[in-house]
């Protein structure tokens, strides 16, 4: 019998899944892609994706993982051979968002430091581009800013602490700490958000419906967009997760709570910084409307300092913004480096100790790419194109591989209906053998047409084809290259 560690409870399991999915794409990106496409109207298709991709999704890597034991990879194997690139691929995509994803994490450590006394002055926007990462031109990466190193530093020790401790004594202690801390954390952001001043308005904005936008593709592609990176699906971390879990395990239910807990943190996250963003147009008697609101860095680390300099009490609560920015993003790095931790163990029949070592020691070095004054135009590159063409299309060719060429969806929900409660219906194999397919081939489709048409932010086309196609697709490949190596017959874990 192999050897396979295991959560130690059914809590600990549901924290570290909902910690992974609960992550900087939260906070930084649901609130201003709502807001972008439709307000209130956003909803719908937020919901149908959820109900009819999310969710499904979320089973199905699920049932792969608990039923197999597997990382992604050999879970995929297991299916069918000749899917296994497929895994590999998902692990590699997770590895190239590891290498950015500290980094925003360590701007976050640093502006929980800056929040005391509000360092970042009157005007943020200056300070973020100019003082703190010393920015110079897409393509053009000057020299290394210690302030971002620095802190990336004590990210990579907190990463590699927790990973080489094992499942159960690193990655569960990690959420169990974690996860309730964040809750209560922004639950108090969000409390005061809402009893400022301008509150009501700033929430009407991003509440409205504005019905007109519901037949547009874009906002149906932006919905489905978001709930993969939200879900964390696609990126091999809910099967390699889930293979942590002891037979006796509620796949389906684990798969409802988790999808709504990440849900409802969205939509609390949504609050909170609507609630923010109408008192700032209060203070400075302008509407709620597109130009406020920015998505991304900009939201988080140029436009929130300026209304958390105008809010009472600002350190404090410009601290505990940043500290569960942080909290987020150091769970959800745990679950995205341990999907190539495990697919090491698994295919290079390694000690844990070894692949955290290699797998992380590898991603801290790519990391430090983008430890300097060009980082930030790399970071959006690489961000972009990981997205759009890596877990997009990844979750793509996982669903259609799955349901269409292994056609292994029946046995999944046995498999699935054996150990579960709720008992799947033909909803399930619906949404991921035909909607599924038809929405994300349609968005591939949709994203390639205005990548086409105009160059990703007018970045320069040269640094685009290395740092975003090349990547994207180079990760497809070595993914590939790596699936036509044996699995060893003997199996190492610990
Ligand atoms: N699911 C993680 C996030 O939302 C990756 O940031």
């Amino acid at each position: 019998m192999e050897k396979r560690s295991q959560w130690g409870t059914r809590i600990g399991f549901l924290l570290a899944a909902i910690g992974s999915a609960i992550g900087l794409g939260n906070i930084w990106r649901f609130p201003a892609t709502a807001f972008e496409n439709g307000g209130g109207a956003f909803f719908v298709p937020y919901l149908f994706a959820l109900l009819t991709a999310g969710i499904p999704l979320l089973i199905m890597e699920y049932t792969i993982g608990h039923k197999y034991r597997s990382s992604s990879p050999r879970g995929f194997s297991k299916i069918s051979k000749g899917m296994e690139w497929i895994g590999w691929w998902q692990v590699l995509i997770s590895f190239v968002i590891s290498t950015y994803y500290p980094i925003v994490i360590s701007w976050a450590i640093m502006y929980a430091y800056f929040s005391f006394g509000t360092k970042w002055g009157e005007s943020a926007t200056d300070f973020f581009v100019g003082d703190f990462l010393t920015l110079s031109e897409p393509g053009v990466f000057g020299s290394i800013v210690p302030s971002v190193l620095i802190p990336l530093l004590f990210v990579w020790a907190f990463v590699f602490f927790f990973l080489g401790r094992g499942v159960k004594k690193g990655i569960e202690l990690a959420n169990r700490i974690f996860i309730p801390l964040l809750f209560v954390v922004f639950l108090i952001i969000v409390i005061r958000a809402v009893t400022l001043p301008g509150a009501f308005e700033g929430l009407d904005a991003f509440f409205k419906p504005d019905w007109s936008r519901i037949a547009d593709g874009d906002v149906w592609v932006a919905a489905y967009g978001q709930i993969f990176f939200s879900l964390s699906i696609a990126f091999a971390i809910m099967i390699t997760y889930s293979s942590y879990l002891p037979k006796k395990s509620d796949i389906t239910n684990n798969a409802f709570i988790t999808g709504f807990a990440n849900s409802s943190f969205e939509l609390l996250a949504g609050i909170g910084v609507f609630a923010v963003l109408g008192f700032m147009a209060f203070k400075s008697n302008v509407p709620v409307n597109d130009d406020l609101v920015e998505g991304g860095v900009g939201l988080a680390f140029m436009v929130f300092p300026e209304i958390i300099s105008q809010m009472p009490a600002a350190s404090f609560f410009g601290f505990l913004f940043f500290a569960s920015l942080v909290l987020a993003g150091l769970s959800s790095m745990i679950s995205i480096s341990e999907t190539y931790i495990a697919a090491l163990q698994e295919k290079f029949s390694v000690s844990r100790k070894v692949a955290v070592t290699i797998g992380g020691g590898l991603a801290f070095l790519a990391s430090l790419l983008y430890v300097n004054q060009g980082g930030l135009f790399l970071l959006d590159t690489v961000d972009h194109f990981i997205n759009n063409y890596g877990v997009a299309l990844a979750g793509l060719f996982e669903v259609v591989a799955i349901a269409w060429f292994a056609r292994h969806l029946k046995d999944l929900q046995t498999h699935a209906d054996s150990v579960s409660d709720i008992k799947l219906g033909k909803w399930w194999r619906v949404s991921l053998s035909v909607i599924t397919p038809i929405v994300l081939g349609y968005m591939m489709l949709e994203n390639l047409r205005t990548e086409l048409t105009r160059p990703y932010e007018d970045y320069p086309i040269e640094f685009l084809f290395t740092y975003g196609w090349v990547v994207a697709i180079g990760a497809m490949f070595i993914g590939a290259l790596i699936s036509t190596k044996k699995w060893p017959s003997k199996d190492n874990h610990s």
